[in-house]
């Protein structure tokens, strides 16, 4: 019999204090319509020292445990990220320490910029899928902080966040289609932050192309194994119309419209036998549009208040769609596109639980993101020069883990 996997239930953490898009262009001296027309940005989460990827990590998966998910039978957890704290040990094991989970399970982190959330994910579903797992779940997290220099052109995609991920057996939120994946990956350098730097640095611009190259490739590969396990159908229209919405990797907003207009693109100018002529171009301009409206605008109001959290960014706009529509998409099959620098890039896909919006309510999304704190544009600057070994201001609130200090070579955490 065929093993349903998925992802059961989520939670996820912000940073404490965020900007307003408006504030930094002001600030820079740039139309702040070039931020937020032009990127699709609002607001952007400020990380302190003390929330690293591991203070953020282990905030968002205690969130998991405390919507109920049963410490006693994860037996995997695996952490995506590309912000680690240590060259040998894994955020897992802090993550593993900080929750009290049990000993009797396999941990590690996967790195590959942006992918490596979904590389945790797609290796917990197969672990689960493949029988190994024998009845147990698995926590997959994906966290990171996202830093560019002040004052360069990747400055207004920062952002922070992790999200937690239960994979089980009974998928309430969203049941993965199990090997239909489609994957492309190359060896470019579109982004990358040598070892030491804290800042990433960014061919921004080729990086943009290396994502759309890497999508057309990803979807191409999900699609044809769609068509052929009878998932979708041939189709006059662009075969992505059958997904009732379309989620990709967010490291700007603007992003993601350009991503679904690419994938339209490449399959009409398929059927073309090559480029379309003016007029045809003409007409699908409207038509893009509002299917960029219906099917992926939905999912992009949690990371225009946020910014970039790399490998979380995905799953915040699945925070973010479940949210706004779990309920009318239950039962309703949707594509999700994961792309990390580098790179390597997935197109999957999968279908809405019953119990989505239930699940997603239990976060209690607004709440979260209602207590955080504006900030001036010298207060972020200044946040953002403090060492990452600053001494943390204040206790952690209620529930949350933050960086303490290193002793003897050390990191400590509270909370
Ligand atoms: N009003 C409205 N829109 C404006 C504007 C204004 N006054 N001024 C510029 N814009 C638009 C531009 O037309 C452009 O939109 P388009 O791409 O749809 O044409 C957009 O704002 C960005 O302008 P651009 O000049 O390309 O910005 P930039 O060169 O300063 O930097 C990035 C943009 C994304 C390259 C930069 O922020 C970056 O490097 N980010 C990090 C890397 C990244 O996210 N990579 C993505 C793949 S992972």
């Amino acid at each position: 019999m065929k093993v349903r996997v998925g992802i059961e239930a989520l939670a996820f953490a912000v940073p404490h204090r965020y900007v307003e898009i408006e504030d930094l262009a002001r600030a820079r001296g740039v139309d702040p319509n070039k931020f937020t027309q032009g990127l699709g940005a609002r607001q952007m989460a400020v990380a302190e020292p003390g929330e690293d990827a591991v203070a953020l990590a282990a905030t968002a998966g205690r969130r998991l445990l405390a919507l109920g998910a049963d410490p006693s039978k994860i037996g995997f957890l695996a952490v995506g990220t590309e912000t680690g704290v240590d060259h040998s040990k894994p955020i897992a094991s802090f993550v593993q320490g900080l929750l009290k989970l049990p000993r009797t399970m396999r941990t590690f982190d996967t790195q590959h910029a942006c992918y490596g959330g979904t590389a945790a994910l797609m290796a917990a579903t197969e672990w689960i899928a493949s029988g190994a797992g024998a009845g147990r779940t698995a926590m997959v997290l994906c966290a990171d902080v996202a830093r560019y220099g002040l004052s360069t052109a990747g400055e207004p995609t920062q952002g922070a966040a992790a999200v937690a991920l239960l994979v089980s057996e009974s998928p309430d939120v969203l049941e993965l289609d199990v090997g239909l994946s489609g994957s492309f990956s190359a060896d470019v350098h579109d982004f990358w932050r040598p070892v030491g730097r804290r800042d990433a640095l960014v061919d921004g611009h080729y990086s943009m192309e290396c994502y759309l190259q890497a999508l057309a490739g990803a979807y191409r590969g999900w699609r044809d194994r769609a068509l052929a396990r009878e998932v979708i159908r041939p189709s006059e229209a662009p075969t992505s119309e059958q997904l009732a919405r379309v989620l990709y990797h967010v490291p700007f907003c603007k992003m993601a419209k350009k991503a679904h207009a690419a994938v339209r693109l490449a399959e009409l100018e398929e059927r073309a036998g090559g480029p379309l002529d003016e007029a045809a171009l003409a007409a699908e301009a409207p038509v893009a549009a509002a299917r960029f409206a219906s099917q992926v605008a939905p999912s992009l109001d949690l990371c225009s208040r946020i910014g970039n959290a790399y490998t979380a960014s995905l799953y915040l706009s699945l925070t973010g769609l479940l949210h706004a529509q779990g309920a009318e998409l239950a039962g309703q099959r949707i594509g999700l596109f994961s792309y990390g620098s580098g790179c390597a890039s997935e197109f999957f896909s999968g279908v809405v639980g019953k119990r989505a919006a239930e699940r997603i309510s239990a976060i209690g999304v607004e709440a979260l993101l209602e207590r955080r704190e504006r900030v001036s544009i010298p207060e972020y600057e200044r946040i953002l020069s403090l060492p990452p070994d600053a001494p943390l201001a204040n206790d952690p609130p209620e529930g949350e883990v933050r960086y303490a200090g290193t002793v003897d070579h050390k990191r400590t955490y509270r909370g």
